[in-house]
Order: C-alpha cells, then sequence, then structure tokens
C-alpha cells in the first residue's frame, strides 16, 4: 500500500477535535436527523407500557436467485418473519451462505422479496418506492466496503453528511493522516472503519451493516461494536449487524439465527 496523500481538499479543515466535541457533533447530528425526539418518544410510550411499533419488518418473505425456468433456481429465504424497532441493536446469525446478506439487500431495498413483504414504518416497499428507500431510510456497511475508491476518507464521509468529516473518522480509530489519504491506500480494517463512519454520519434511521468488524483486530472489532451499540442506544437508530462474530452477537441486544430459510430467536 502506498503512503501518497491525496491531492484533493477534503471538508473539514484538518484540526482533529476531542472524543467529547465529537460526541457533542454525534448528538447534534442525532436531534438535526429528529431521532432525538424520536428516543424520547419511545421513552414515553415504554412509560405508557405501549411498545414501540416496528421501523422496519419482514414479513413471510420469500427470495431466490436463478429463474423459474432456470435449473440453477436456488430459494434463499422461505418465510423469513422479523421485526426491528430503534433504539436497539439486532445480530443476524448463520452458516455461511444462508442468506443473510440476501436479507440486507431487500431489508436496504435493493431488491423486492418474490413473495412477502418489507415494511418500514408500516409501509411496503413497492418497487416505486425502493430508491426513497435506499436514499431516506437507511445505510449500509457493505461486506465489501463499497467506498468510493477515488476519494479520500474524509471525502468518502463527507458523501452521507454536511459535518466535518475528522472527528466522525477519530471515532472510529482513523486518524487526520489516514483521513486525508486515497481509500485504496488503507488497510482492509481501516477501509472497513471508514465505512462504518460513513454509515453512522448518515441521518438514515437504520444502519443495515454486513459483517461490520470482519476485517478487524479483536481491539479494533470491540471498538467498531461498541460504536454501533452507542448509534442504537444513544442516537435511537435501529441497527441491524449479519455477522459471524460471537463478540458482535453478545454486544446485540436480539439475535436472530437464519436458518433454512427462517428467523428464529435466539
Ligand atoms: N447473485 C446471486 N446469484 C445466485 N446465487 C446467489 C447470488 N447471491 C447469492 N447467491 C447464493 O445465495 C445464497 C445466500 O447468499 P448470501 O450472500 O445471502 O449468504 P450469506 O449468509 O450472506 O453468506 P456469508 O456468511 O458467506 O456472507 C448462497 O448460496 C449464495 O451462493
Ligand atoms: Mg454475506
Amino acid at each position: 500500500m502506498s503512503n501518497a496523500r491525496s491531492e484533493a481538499p477534503i471538508a473539514s479543515g484538518g484540526a482533529s477535535l476531542s472524543d467529547e466535541a465529537a460526541a457533542r457533533i454525534l448528538r447534534a447530528e442525532a436531534a438535526r436527523a429528529g431521532t432525538a425526539e424520536a428516543v424520547v418518544a419511545a421513552a414515553a410510550r415504554t412509560a405508557e407500557g405501549l411498545e414501540e411499533p416496528p421501523l422496519i419488518e419482514v414479513d413471510d418473505v420469500r427470495y431466490s436467485y436463478g429463474s423459474k425456468e432456470s435449473r440453477t433456481k436456488r430459494s434463499v429465504l422461505k418465510g423469513a418473519t422479523a421485526a426491528f424497532r430503534r433504539g436497539t441493536m439486532y445480530a443476524v446469525v448463520g452458516a455461511s451462505g444462508c442468506g443473510k446478506s440476501t436479507l440486507l439487500s431487500l431489508l436496504g431495498g435493493l431488491d423486492l422479496p418474490k413473495q412477502g413483504e418489507v415494511r418500514f414504518a408500516g409501509e411496503p416497499l413497492d418497487a416505486a418506492g425502493l430508491a426513497e428507500h435506499r436514499r431516506r431510510n437507511v445505510s449500509f456497511v457493505f461486506q465489501g466496503y463499497n467506498l468510493i475508491d477515488y476519494l479520500t476518507a474524509a471525502e468518502n464521509v463527507s458523501l452521507a453528511t454536511k459535518l466535518p468529516p475528522l472527528p466522525l473518522l477519530e471515532k472510529v480509530g482513523i486518524g487526520p493522516d489516514e483521513a486525508r489519504r486515497n481509500v485504496l491506500a488503507l488497510s482492509g480494517g481501516q477501509q472497513q472503519r471508514v465505512a462504518v463512519a460513513r454509515a453512522l454520519a448518515s441521518e438514515a434511521p437504520v444502519v443495515l451493516a454486513d459483517e461490520p468488524t470482519g476485517n478487524l483486530d479483536e481491539v479494533a472489532a470491540e471498538g467498531v461494536a461498541d460504536i454501533l451499540r452507542d448509534t442504537a442506544h444513544r442516537m435511537g437508530k435501529c441497527v441491524i449487524c449479519v455477522t459471524h462474530s460471537p463478540m458482535l452477537a453478545r454486544k446485540a441486544d436480539r439475535v436472530f439465527r437464519l436458518a433454512k430459510g427462517r428467523l428464529i430467536k435466539a
């Protein structure tokens, strides 16, 4: 990996802030996104003994790859049902190839189920609404990072927020030097953390994370898991992680196992 710095300017002006300042900015961001009000509303509902309605849910969702005519048709989801709420971190676990990434792509509006429904705030996602759902409601941390490879780390984060990117990157352990580097000049684990910072910077109330700690050492993995948990608990977001990591699953408030195409509470 080269250490060459990108010539492209970054949005923040460069000075790094303390953790406290970064936390203040995150809180302001939460308030701007309306999530703070949602947390207060959720607390009021809990006090009244009413359960928070699901923010996003899958209802008897079926999905297969390949066409009916093709011999290679493969059913992956066979009636998956689950509800996901704000202020909660979820882990979805299951064997490799069981359909975890497929489930995330349906929650994220990248495709529609063949049968059943995905609903956001009680409304079914339909073909017309998918682009809007992807733009407003969800942010992704993909298994393959999905960073823009000709931009710096800071510029990638700036795509998701008007806030200065350096404090957000610092929260996931990316210093100002790495923040100004083209993302291809970062290690796999550093790129993973940039992807996490970008998802957290977004105003979207749902964070969908595919193996967010997959390329990290134990310490960094735990740090990212704690940040995701804080994002759920302090910013009131609905964080859904698919993972093979027992550590990440332990940090989650609720765990689902995906097996034989269905979701089971673990
Ligand atoms: N585009 C595709 N075309 C055909 N089959 C696919 C496609 N994408 C995934 N599959 C198959 O669907 C099944 C579910 O894949 P998926 O990526 O959802 O699994 P996963 O649970 O995320 O696995 P992993 O833990 O290894 O990431 C696998 O058998 C996979 O080979
Ligand atoms: Mg996967």
